[in-house]
């Protein structure tokens, strides 16, 4: 990894860390995420990729700082909220940057639970998960993929579709990701939130976010809060919106960071035999579960 200079002519390659696919920067450090000592004041935001991470580290960032938006505006996102199993060789590594920072740390994961460091649940730190309904949460990643050359090509999007049923892109399985956390969150201090609420009504899930995290906000701040992550304000925030990310990795031209941002979008890429088929699949894959998920708003 020593030798291996990112110039973003090639993308990154990637391997299996306990059959899961990860960058292969990641899965050579493996070891050091693994035994990443989390501290009990760590407030974990975990995912499955384009889920609405970034949307959930702003939120938490402005309840953190009571709706200060110029705090909010200190440094990108992944500076103020380290991505714990991240490392781009020549630009950062999101573990050195984590073990640095001083607590109360936020931190982001994308790992499946049964590859989250163990400390995290030693330490009985909060963890706030969001889950985005698969159909949308597939469109996002086939377009994250195009632009970032930090993950491999998707492909056409019909071998993007059947990878991602398969769980052959990185983190894994979709289905098993948030199985496994919708489990745990049972037995761990977990707040379980969906993309669809926050979209639908971000005011109440803001509010339940900030209730999680032990904060009392008034009316205006919350007010203030949904105003400055709405997708539209998102979008134009140097600081939230990944343009700080060089564009020999992410190229915003080709498909921007931030997209559409809506629900639904699927039905502008599935075909009417790929929506049967996933269909069709989601069924077998999520009948051991009783998790809910809301494809468009009616
Ligand atoms: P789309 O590609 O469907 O537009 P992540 O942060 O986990 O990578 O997720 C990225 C997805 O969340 C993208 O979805 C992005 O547009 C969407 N997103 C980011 N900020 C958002 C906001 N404020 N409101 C709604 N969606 C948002």
């Amino acid at each position: 990894m020593e030798d291996f200079k990112f110039d973003g002519t090639e993308r990154l390659s990637v391997d299996y860390v306990k059959g899961i696919l990860q960058p292969t920067p990641t899965c050579d450090m493996w070891d050091r995420i693994w035994n990443f000592q989390a501290r009990s004041d760590d407030l974990l935001i975990a995912t499955y990729p384009k889920a609405g991470t970034t949307w959930t580290q702003e939120i938490v960032d402005l309840i953190q700082n009571e709706g200060d938006i110029d705090k909010c505006q200190r440094a990108p996102t992944h500076i103020r909220i380290p991505f714990i199993e991240w490392i781009i060789p020549s630009i950062g590594s999101g573990l050195d940057r984590a073990n640095e920072m001083p607590s109360p740390r936020t931190l982001k994961t994308h790992l499946p639970i049964h590859l989250l460091p163990p400390s995290f649940i030693e330490k009985n730190c909060k963890i706030i998960y969001v889950a985005r309904n698969p159909k949308d949460n597939m469109v996002s990643y086939y377009h994250f993929q195009r632009m970032n050359k930090a993950l491999p090509a998707p492909g056409t999007w019909e071998e993007y579709f059947e990878n991602f049923l398969a769980g052959k892109v990185c983190w894994g399985s979709w289905h098993d990701h948030v199985k496994g956390w919708w489990k745990a969150k049972d037995q761990h201090r977990i707040l379980y939130l969906f993309y669809e609420d926050v979209k639908k009504n971000p005011k109440h899930e803001i509010q339940k976010v900030a209730e999680f995290i032990g904060k009392n906000l008034h009316d205006e701040v919350l007010d203030k809060i949904v105003h400055h992550t709405s997708f539209d304000v998102m979008k134009q925030n140097p600081m939230a919106n990944y343009s700080s990310v060089p564009t020999k990795i992410m190229n915003h031209t080709v498909s921007p960071f931030m997209r559409k941002g809506t629900v639904g979008d699927w039905k502008n890429h599935f075909t009417v035999a790929q929506n049967e088929r996933f269909n069709e699949d989601y069924e077998k894959k999520m009948a051991d579960t009783n998790i809910t998920f809301h494809f468009q708003f009616s």
